[in-house]
């Protein structure tokens, strides 16, 4: 039997907007135990795998379509910190990709923590979006992350171990973002199913994390030139850190968690006037950012 870490009525303790902190957890513990990481090939997955296998001492499953990426992170976790680590390359946008992950994963596994972190974006117009690229993202945010909770919850449960899961969402899916409107309703999704599913599994042995992040220096920023929307604003925060207070949250099992002052302080603004004020400032620093990075 695993630890008892929230219990049905638990006393929660409110520690800033939204976020939550339940005492009567234990932590998890990560350490030669298996933990998949999707999107690892790159910035916030790379480095909370690092993390993971650097301070927890814990084993990793790394996913991601880039594999000579996923090797080279494998050899490098192996040879620093002494874990073991099995690199997956898939595309999660397609379903049977997500299937094959899973079925190796309990192979190698069992799978004790998950964190479902590949994510795509769109930054600009939303009728500058052809559908493939709608599809691919709605696959890779939403569905692939659901499909691998549906495998992954009755696994966890099944070995008893006390596992968790943590979905990376972002800010944009506590708050309406335009110019990222399809990527901001998909992060919607996923933090309404996560912050659901918390309390479905209150009383089961696996704990549920949302992450929510806001501007992050990866290559997501980089490469579609969001960038210029944070520009040398405190909000954009430094992938290790980003990671390290990631990994802090789920092994906390915390429900749901906004890292950094600046981005909690961003998102308690918006309680203060109308929401449409709030998604109309959203819109003219977007604008502003599009019109210098056309
Ligand atoms: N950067 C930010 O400002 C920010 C803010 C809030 C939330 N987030 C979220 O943080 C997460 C990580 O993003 P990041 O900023 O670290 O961006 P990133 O550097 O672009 O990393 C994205 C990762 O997802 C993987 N990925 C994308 N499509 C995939 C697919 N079809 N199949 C498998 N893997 C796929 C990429 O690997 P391959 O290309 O090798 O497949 C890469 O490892 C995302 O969920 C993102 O939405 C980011």
């Amino acid at each position: 039997m695993g630890p008892l870490y929230h219990g049905a009525g638990a006393r929660r303790l409110s520690i800033g907007p939204g976020l939550w902190f339940n005492p009567a957890m234990a932590r998890m513990t990560l350490k030669d135990r298996w933990v998949l990481v999707t999107g690892a090939s790159s910035g916030l997955g790379r480095e909370i795998a690092r993390d993971v296998a650097s301070r927890h001492g814990g084993n990793l499953i790394l996913v991601a379509r880039r594999g000579d990426r996923l090797r080279e992170l494998a050899d490098e976790l192996a040879g620093r910190h002494n874990v073991q680590a099995r690199p997956i390359a898939a595309d999660l946008s397609n379903a049977r990709d997500v299937e094959r992950v899973f079925e190796d994963s309990r192979a190698i596994g069992p799978v004790y923590g998950a964190v479902l972190n590949a994510g795509i974006t769109h930054f600009g117009a939303h009728q500058e979006l052809p559908w493939e690229g709608f599809e691919s993202l709605l696959a890779t945010n939403v569905t692939a992350t659901v499909k691998f909770v549906h495998h992954l919850v009755p696994h966890m449960l099944d070995h008893d171990l006390g596992g968790g899961i943590m979905l990376v969402t972002s800010m944009t899916g506590l708050v309406p973002t335009p110019y990222q409107t399809a990527y901001s309703a998909s992060k919607a999704f996923l933090t309404a199913f996560g912050e659901g599913l918390y309390h479905e599994l209150s009383d089961q042995n696996v704990s549920l994390t949302t992450f929510a992040p806001g501007g992050i220096a990866t290559e997501m920023t980089e490469k579609t030139g969001l960038q210029e929307v944070f520009g040398n604003s405190p909000q954009i925060m430094e992938a290790p850190r980003c990671a390290r207070l990631a990994v802090d949250a789920m092994v906390a099992r915390r429900y749901l968690a906004v890292p950094g002052l600046f981005n909690q302080f961003q998102l308690f603004l918006p309680r203060l006037g109308p929401r449409k004020l709030a998604t109309g400032v959203v819109a003219g620093v977007y604008r502003k950012a599009m019109r210098k990075n056309p």
